[in-house]
């Protein structure tokens, strides 16, 4: 078989190298691609939400199966395109996709279905929400652009003057485009989270083993929120317990919600959740493999990838067994110094061959192959990952490949795990 990726970060690394393992599977194309994948698979310069151009691509190299990655893409209705076009693909089509790209859809669905959430309001207009909070006034206070603003459209305004700022950013200034026609104010709730990426083909869900992000920029979970600077698994908060738990009233209602509204979901569906002193709650769905969860969840993955990929395109998940290694893994995102604000590109990376190192698998994100050297080219550059038969063997050997790695003024957190192994 021959499998194109859509995408070019990280996740799309994760799925490429697992997609590779596969006995079934001759070779990888990518598009866009990046520096690192491209030692991995054949990489297109074709936009990842080009979708004429993917299109095109799958037809030009006669690819055998097509898997989308990242969310904008999705919402737009690349699967479909590609189906239409007759590939085989992994990803929701565009009505389902909408479980990520309207929050205000999600929120109405959990709130129809009664699948536990966070209490909210929707408004589209800016004087109301900000004669709402000023009435309410509970802070901190949880506002949420409708549309999909790279994973940088929540805001927690500790104080009344923090929110009439933030709701004029979304609102007025449209800092996330149309995504802030709308906004969803919720409830603040609080407990530990946890990301769990489930397999389902609409009629059967398969949870993967479950994770923790850790999105804020400096340790001790300081600074801006950023797409993710690192991850581990498990999550020692979701317990045999907690697990039934979301399965029974939050990821089969979920599924099914999705059917009854003639949305059949068809993929990878994330459920971010918090772990409430009321039990399990939905804080967001996403409609696609989480970044950087992807990086330390698959390399447990001991089942092919493509026999789960094919048995949800061909809604058969239900008879597939599906297995995970016990070893835990840990991945430590390295970023350009400046990042999540503005940071320079273009800067070597010393200390890896052929984009890899010994002990770990190095995903990356944002670089690229200039004149035959490995170059910063983004934000979040790379995911130095570790598998170890427990947690604390996994951050050890990720920590010290980071140190082996340098380009001018990398950052990274030196607590990543940290949390995760104070739990008993
Ligand atoms: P989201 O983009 O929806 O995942 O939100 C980003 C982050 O904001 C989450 O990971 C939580 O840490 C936080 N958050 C979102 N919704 C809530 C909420 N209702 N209460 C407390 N924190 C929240
Ligand atoms: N790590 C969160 C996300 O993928 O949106």
């Amino acid at each position: 078989m021959k499998v194109l990726v859509v995408g070019g970060g990280g996740r799309e690394h994760a799925l490429i190298r697992k997609i590779k393992e596969s006995s079934r599977v001759d070779s990888v194309a990518c598009c866009p691609g990046n520096g690192g994948i491209s030692y991995d698979a054949e990489c297109y310069n074709v936009s990842a939400t080009d979708i004429d151009g993917v299109v095109n691509l799958a037809r030009e190299i006669k690819a055998d199966f097509v898997v989308v990655a990242p969310d904008d893409p999705l919402v737009a209705g690349m699967v479909d395109a590609l189906n239409d076009a007759g590939f085989d693909t992994f990803g929701p089509t565009a009505n389902a996709a909408i479980i990520e790209g309207s929050k205000v859809f999600s929120k109405d669905l959990m709130l129809k279905y009664n699948i536990p959430t966070a209490e909210y309001s929707v408004f589209d207009n800016a004087d109301e929400v900000i004669a709402y909070l000023k009435e309410r006034n509970e802070f901190p206070a949880v506002i949420k652009a409708d549309g999909l603003a790279l994973g940088k459209g929540v805001i927690i305004p500790e104080s009344f003057e923090e929110a009439v700022e933030g709701v004029k950013e979304i609102m007025e200034d449209k800092i996330f485009g149309a995504s802030g026609n709308h906004v969803v104010v919720e409830e603040f709730l609080t407990g530990p989270e946890v990301s769990v990426l489930a397999f389902t083909d609409g009629k059967c869900v398969k949870p993967m083993v479950s994770s923790m992000d850790h999105k804020r920029a400096l340790d001790g979970d300081k600074g801006l929120n950023t797409g993710g600077m690192g991850t581990v698994s498990p999550n020692p908060y979701y317990t045999d317990e907690i697990a039934k738990e979301c399965m029974d009233k939050i990821f089969i209602p979920t599924i099914q919600a999705m059917n009854a509204e003639g949305r059949t979901f068809k993929g990878c569906l994330y459920f971010g959740l918090m772990i409430t002193p009321k039990g399990p709650k939905v804080i967001e769905y996403n409609c696609r493999f989480g970044d950087p969860e992807t990086q330390v969840v698959l390399p447990r993955l001991k089942t092919d990838i493509m026999d789960i990929f094919e048995a949800i395109n061909n809604e058969t998940l239900s008879n597939l067994d599906i297995e995970w290694s016990d070893d835990a893994c840990a991945c430590v995102i390295m970023a350009s110094g400046g990042y999540p604000k503005s940071y320079p590109k273009g800067l070597e990376i010393e200390g890896l061959t052929d984009g890899q190192l010994d002990g770990v698998t190095v995903y990356h994100a944002g670089t690229s192959v200039k004149e035959g050297k490995l170059v910063t080219c983004g934000g979040r550059v790379l995911g130095v990952t570790a598998l170890g038969s427990d947690l604390k063997a996994a951050l050890d050997k990720s920590y010290a490949a980071v140190d082996k790695i340098e380009f001018e003024n990398a950052h990274f957190r030196r607590d990543i795990g940290q949390k995760a192994l104070s739990v008993k």
